[in-house]
């Protein structure tokens, strides 16, 4: 069995005080749902902060991107070693970020290295834009993406990796991806592909989540499907009564199973 993993990706939302207030509110609230992973990821100069506060809860900690390098003349940036001892997972190859910061495939490919090399856990999110999704590209682009991503990472590391298909026209606008639609692109173009590199063991094994546009009221729908594996969360994540709801209902989902 695959173990849900609700992470939300807070984006440039809340500043330190802000984020540690939160998430003292948040953690008793979210005790109890053992069944699912939860996961928070603030920005930067929330994360000493947050960590700190959730120090012997059960809610861990993520960043929203890392460098690929250990350290060097790279302003603005943060390094693996950095984030060792504050996070446990790290998000990279989100849209925003591909979008506005021109991150490639190829930098991906060496987060995601940098990441596991110092012992931290890579989110891998991949998605088509409304355009490509219009012109029937979904598949090919984000089996695309998939492949970039794993190059020459070595079956013994997928345990420590999760994959977040978000379909771009998807995040922030209200409007999600059917149940259906994401539950057959995360099949086919993620899981299939990822048996293809690594074998169906794996690929089996391996857990990918669905993000854009998740709320309480769709969550249920999404978590019943059989190929989703948790919720990559923008929006409702920063809010405490959406985000434990968010955790009951994934627990719900899959508690059984
Ligand atoms: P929303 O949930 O706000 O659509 O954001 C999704 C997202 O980008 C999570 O990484």
């Amino acid at each position: 069995m695959r173990t849900p993993i609700i992470a939300g990706n807070w984006k440039m939302y809340k500043t330190p005080a802000e984020a540690v207030a939160f998430v003292k509110e948040l953690a008793p609230r979210l005790a109890g749902f053992d069944a699912a992973e939860r996961v928070v990821c603030p920005p930067y100069v929330a994360i000493p902060g947050v960590a700190e506060a959730l120090k012997g809860t059960p809610v861990k900690v993520g960043a929203q991107n890392v460098h690929w390098e250990k350290q060097g003349a790279f302003t603005g940036q943060v390094s693996a070693p950095m984030l060792q001892g504050l996070v446990e997972y790290c998000i990279i190859g989100h849209s925003e970020v591909r979008q506005y910061l021109g991150e490639t495939d190829e930098m991906i490919n060496n987060k995601a290295k940098a990441l596991l090399a110092h012992g931290l856990k890579p989110i891998i999110a991949v998605g088509e834009s409304l355009s490509q999704n219009e012109a029937g590209e979904t598949e090919a682009f984000v089996g695309a993406q998939v492949q970039a991503a794993f190059t020459d990472i070595p079956v013994e590391a997928l345990a420590n990796i999760v994959v977040a298909y978000e379909p771009i026209w998807a995040i922030g606008t209200g409007k999600s991806a059917s149940p259906e639609q994401a539950n057959a692109i995360i099949k086919r173009a993620i899981r299939d592909v990822l048996a293809d590199l690594y074998g169906q063991d794996a690929a089996q094994a391996m857990r990918i989540q669905y993000g854009g546009s998740v709320k309480p009221d769709n969550m249920l729908a999404f978590m019943s499907q059989p190929d989703i594996d948790g919720a990559l969360v923008g929006g409702a994540a920063l809010k405490v009564n959406d985000f434990v709801k968010l955790v009951e209902l994934a627990v719900e989902a899959k508690g059984a199973r």
